[in-house]
């Protein structure tokens, strides 16, 4: 890469949340393949962040290329109103199989913000069509988050949510308190308290719960108590309220389920999944609901679902997921989070000794160090690129979530160097 092309992407490209006055420093990629980022430099650096959750099986996977230029070579895109094609019908067959029960109505959005938009509008077109049109508000969890479109803003933890500047435009809804008993701590009743003092009182202007279940993701990565999740369902069945389980960096077997309702045998009403849905190759997204919530919109005033993108259900995207979740469906993803869960245990909790980290915690393939202070990410980018790895950390939170095929060896590197820079940060 030449510096004019850098020179041009710092003045016109804008980066996700940056400023074009002054940017945060990029580093040119040349390539990806397995769990590595190559750059023009030579450099090649073990990834710790998965494209943001979302490389599962690390890049450049054989059987997903290899998928990708067959339906490239047949069909890249055609529009899906009016008509349909196999890429999708396998991937909403595929949905369907490994999604909880009832869950088996798919729509096909564009990204996990989409899928989140559409969530939201399923809801409200579900109280509405049943006459009940003062269910529009939404109940969320602080220290949540689900994206930055207008609707998913309105949901995100008002604060540290990363939208605080929309709060007087955005819808007003209803925030729980956030979980704070942890994954393996002995069950609190008091944890829930918050949450259901709202659904109490509120529950007949309530359309829907949202949650990102077990794990709140860019609002703190926080891991909490599988009966939190419990409860929560059995509060909005007892409230007559829909649960939205925002699985978009969760879904795909990332904490060690295949989706992380199930470490609560609990299933949505709505569920969103997007980021793994095509081992990172491209942006997808789906929104599934039960066959009760779907009927209830399709029998209501409108008479249809009241969404439909220009790129839904594009067949490249589909053919790709199809294929991401050919592998997963081998199983091996089981033994892979296994392995990698007991290394970053292992790898991370030397750091717990250091007086600047709070605290560590671990779920599945997701490692968190968490800080008494915020880094300085420009510093702190550079320490980790010094040690030939590739790790984000926001705020207070320096955590990875590699890619399933990582070896032990390059997982290994990738927790001493993290340990060893937030020592020396
Ligand atoms: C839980 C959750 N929901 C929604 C989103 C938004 O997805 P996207 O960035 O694809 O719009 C994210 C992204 O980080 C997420 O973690």
């Amino acid at each position: 890469m030449t510096p004019e092309q850098l020179k041009f992407d710092r003045e016109h490209i804008w980066h996700p949340y940056t400023s074009m006055t002054n940017p945060t420093p990029c580093l040119p990629v040349a390539s990806t393949s397995g769990v590595t980022i190559t750059l023009t430099t030579g450099e090649v650096l073990i990834d710790g962040m998965s494209s943001w959750w979302s490389a599962i099986h690390g890049y450049a996977n054989k059987q997903i290329n290899d998928a990708a230029h067959a339906q490239i070579d047949n069909m890249s895109h055609v529009m899906f109103g009016g008509l349909t094609h196999e890429p999708a019908i396998e991937l909403a067959k595929n949905l369907v199989s490994i999604t909880p029960e009832p869950l088996d109505k798919v729509f096909l959005a564009d990204s996990g913000s989409v899928a989140v938009e559409v969530a939201i509008k399923m809801a409200l077109q579900y109280w509405q069509a049943k006459g009940l049109q003062q269910k529009h508000k939404l109940v969320s969890l602080l220290n949540g988050y689900h994206g930055d479109t207008f609707g998913a803003m309105a949901v995100c933890d008002p604060l540290n949510g990363m939208h605080d500047i929309f709060s007087d435009i955005l819808p007003k809804h209803f925030f729980a308190d956030s979980p704070k008993i942890t994954f393996d701590q002995p069950w609190n009743p008091q944890d829930i308290q918050p949450l259901a003092e709202i659904l109490a009182c509120e529950h007949d202007n309530i359309a829907a719960l949202i949650l990102e279940p077990i794990v709140q993701g860019a609002g703190g990565m926080r891991i909490y108590h599988p009966e939190y999740l419990s409860q929560a369902r059995a509060l909005c069945n007892k409230y007559n309220v829909l649960l939205i389980a925002d699985e978009i960096a969760t879904g795909f077997g990332r904490t060690g389920k295949m989706f992380a309702c199930e470490h609560a045998n609990i299933s949505p009403d709505i569920m969103c999944v997007g980021k793994a849905l095509t081992g990172g190759y491209m942006t997808l997204a789906a929104t599934l609901t039960s066959k009760e919530v779907a009927d209830t919109i399709s029998n209501g005033g409108a008479k249809c679902f009241m969404h439909g993108p220009t790129f839904m259900g594009n067949p490249l995207a589909c053919a790709v997921a199809n294929a991401s979740i050919n592998i997963l469906k081998t199983g091996k993803w089981q033994q892979q989070i296994s392995q990698i869960e007991q290394g970053l245990k292992q790898g991370l909790t030397p750091a717990k000794a250091l007086s600047k980290v709070k605290d560590v915690r671990v779920i599945g393939a997701i490692g968190v160090i968490e800080l008494h202070e915020a880094v300085d990410s420009v510093r702190i980018q550079r320490q980790f690129v010094e040690q030939k790895i590739w790790v984000r950390p926001f705020g207070k939170l320096v955590y990875i979530m590699p890619a399933y095929v990582i070896d032990p060896k390059s997982l290994e590197k990738l927790t001493s160097a993290i340990v060893q820079v937030v020592a020396s940060h």
